[in-house]
């Protein structure tokens, strides 16, 4: 057994005498508390041998691009940009289905990922935030179908590439990781972040993906992200976030007719998103962030707020 600074200072002495002086290791960094800690262990073994790769799908969040890049400087770790936006959009056009959004999404990262790491040489190995419980999930008594759905990370990645893996955290759970996140002192807003799925907004509108649904969503949720962390709710809950419907309905302002999109509203609690439950938010909060969205968010005439539980529900509408 180890204390979480024994941790530390014995993986970072691991990887600095695993990784030869020639050789270079690379990571995708997504802003989330795994795959930073990840990259700074290894940054601290190796320094700038280690690149770090930061991909924007154009289904992050608004702002989120800017805010994760100026955290990772922040932290020294340098990151590489590759906007490949307009790649993803292009690839999702008509497509409605949301396992194939998610295969889509996958292998267009996997093949963007790849053609950058192709321009840096000696690059041997990858970094991944792999946890425990992944590990264990991923053992073959509980199968594949025990996923529902299909989870997108760098998978098949490593053999494709042929590169080694390096997990260091693949025996920690994640209130360990978060300790050692705070002692390498990452800020609040990495440690409890709340999970975002990998395929990003492309799951949270539902149908077909297009610019203009993205903006519209991109708005609603940082209204909701905001009236939850300024009320002090955001981190007593698991996740909360807005869903764009495909449907419109008709409303009404002045004297003429409406007829907008809807917005779903979920917000909920669990342990381990095995199973979770609608969030009993007070009422006054849930009239802030509805009136805000309707006055403030063109195209969207209605609010409504999702009152399942998991199972039979899932937490994300795709
Ligand atoms: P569901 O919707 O299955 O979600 O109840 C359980 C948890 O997983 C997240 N989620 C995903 N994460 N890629 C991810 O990286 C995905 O395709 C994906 N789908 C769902 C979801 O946000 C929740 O935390």
């Amino acid at each position: 057994t180890w204390t979480m600074p024994s941790f530390i200072e014995k993986t970072v002495e691991e990887i600095s005498i695993k990784i030869k002086p020639e050789e270079k290791v690379i990571c995708a960094l997504s802003g989330g508390i795994d795959s930073t800690v990840t990259a700074l262990l290894v940054h601290r073994a190796i320094g700038d041998r280690l690149i770090s790769v930061f991909v924007n799908n154009g289904l992050l969040r608004k702002g989120e691009a800017e805010e994760v890049l100026a955290l990772m400087e922040g932290l020294g770790l340098k990151p590489v940009y590759v906007d490949a936006s307009s790649l993803f959009l292009e690839r999702l056009k008509g497509v409605v289905d949301p396992e194939l959004k998610r295969k889509i999404i996958g292998e267009t990262f996997i093949e963007v990922f790849e053609k950058k790491a192709q321009e840096f040489k000696g690059v041997k190995y990858l970094a991944q935030g792999t946890l425990y419980p992944d590990v264990i999930e991923s053992c073959s008594f509980r199968g594949p179908s025990a996923r529902i759905k299909s989870h997108h990370n760098v998978g098949g990645l490593p053999e494709k590439m042929q590169l080694k893996l390096i997990e260091p955290l693949r025996e920690l759970f994640k209130d360990e990781v978060r300790k050692i996140a705070e002692l390498l002192g990452l800020p609040k807003k990495i440690i409890w972040r709340q999970p975002f799925p990998g395929p990003g907004l492309a799951v949270r509108i539902l149908g077909e993906v297009t610019t203009d649904k993205l903006a519209i969503l991109r708005e609603a949720d940082a209204i909701v992200i905001e009236e939850m962390l300024a009320s002090n709710w955001y981190y007593k809950v698991w996740q909360s976030f807005a869903v764009l419907l495909p449907v419109r309905t008709v409303g009404v302002m002045g004297d003429a007719r409406t007829y907008d999109y809807v917005i779903a509203i979920r917000v909920v609690e669990s342990q381990d998103a095995m199973t979770a439950d609608w969030v009993r938010l007070p009422y006054d909060l849930l009239a802030r962030i509805s009136n805000r969205i309707i006055n403030e968010v063109a195209g969207v005439n209605r609010v409504v707020y999702d009152i399942s539980s998991k199972p039979p529900a899932t937490i994300e509408w795709e």
